[in-house]
């Protein structure tokens, strides 16, 4: 029986999905079966605390989902219920801040608890709702790895290992053809996919946003290479990776989204540029969203269910307002008002960064 005084909770999954979103709400419904807690599962983020979206979750539900990828949930980076996009019959589109209903929302279902799956933007909301007296607990989510108050965030390890294999496979393309092949991965405005994959898969250069590179140094370290008879080179670039002095390359710019904007193309503005400088024929790769698809690593199902028991610990000890960590491979909290809005960028003096310094692969710098 549980020993606190919460009887019912909701969990939900919001931003971008990730492998090891199911590993957690397994872990979330195991625990809280066992405890005597009930789940309901909100559907498709916040969303549905506003659309009164939901169903209970039984060990039935969670049954099988370990290995699978996405969310059994739905989800949804785009709608914050603070600030809710709607379009009315004449399609005119209006935003409504539905925030207030959420606590008289979750009060009418008998909801005492949240227990919220997201990146930083999920965090964000989190703690406003907090601030209106929800009872939350954070868990951090994102293949990015760019969360603070964590070392690590669940789905990053699979999406490196993605990433890894994709460059491996390139490798023997990029040999056959006696090319360059630029691989670009996502990540938003930090490297850790980027770094941590293209050290792995024997990236030869390794472009990052918190190191903006000189387009001329990368040619260099081509032709440089070329001259010690390596044909081909792979170079790794992250989404956000931009040229000192030079800007991020935009995709998108969608104002009516809470993801205003949409990173991606920076690997084919180079590759023409690389061409043109050094004549060596270069191609893009934009791996995308291939790397949050799928089953999620060992690694990442045992983060997710650490982190997935570690929130329910939270929610039957009565703190909340807090996300789960992993610090110094413990799980710890953080206050969720400690994370929103806030970038965890590579440092320059990561161990990665020096290790690949050492054994000569170059960052353009
Ligand atoms: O935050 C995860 C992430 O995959 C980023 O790496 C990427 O920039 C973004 O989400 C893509 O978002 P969307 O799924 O909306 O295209």
């Amino acid at each position: 029986m549980s020993t606190s005084k919460v009887k019912c909770i909701g969990i939900l999954t919001g931003g971008g999905d990730c492998p090891g979103l199911n590993a957690v709400i397994r872990a979330v419904v195991k625990t809280a079966v066992l405890k005597g807690v009930d789940v309901v599962g909100i559907q498709d983020g916040f969303l549905g605390l506003v659309e009164n979206s939901m169903k209970v979750l039984g060990p039935e539900d969670v049954s099988n989902i370990l290995t699978r990828g996405g969310t059994i949930l739905g989800s949804s980076n785009k709608d914050n219920p603070f600030h809710l996009l709607e379009r009315g019959k004449s399609g005119k589109v209006r935003f409504h801040d539905r925030g207030e209903e959420i606590p008289k929302n979750l009060k009418r279902l008998g909801i005492e608890a949240l227990v919220v799956l997201g990146g930083d933007g999920s965090m964000t909301v989190a703690q406003k709702l907090s601030r209106k007296g929800v009872k939350i607990v954070g868990v951090p989510k994102t293949i990015d790895n760019d969360l603070v108050g964590t070392d690590q965030t669940f789905g990053h390890d699979t999406a490196v290992s993605i990433a890894t294999e994709s460059i491996d496979r390139l490798h023997t393309v990029a040999d056959s053809h006696h090319r360059v092949i630029i691989v670009e991965v996502m990540g938003r405005y930090a490297g850790w996919l980027a770094l941590r994959a293209g050290l792995a898969g024997g990236g030869d250069i390794i472009l990052i946003p918190e190191m903006p590179y000189e387009e001329k140094k990368v040619g260099e370290a081509i032709l440089e290479r070329r001259k010690r008879g390596k044909k081909s080179s792979i170079v790794v670039i992250a989404e956000g990776a931009h040229p000192k002095g030079g800007k991020m390359v935009i995709d998108q710019i969608n104002p009516l989204s809470v993801e205003r904007i949409r990173l991606g193309g920076i690997s084919r503005q180079l590759a023409h540029h690389l061409e043109a400088r050094s004549g060596v024929d270069t191609r893009a790769v934009i791996l995308g969203h291939v790397v949050r698809g799928g089953t999620p690593t060992a690694f990442d199902r045992n983060l997710a269910t650490l982190f997935g028991v570690h929130a329910m610990d939270l929610v039957l000890k009565g703190q909340f307002g807090r996300m789960v960590a992993l610090q110094k491979n413990q799980m710890a909290s953080v206050p969720l008002s400690f994370v929103g809005g806030k970038t965890r960028k590579v440092p320059l003096n990561d161990n990665l960064i020096l290790a690949a310094k050492s054994i000569g692969v170059e960052f353009g710098v």
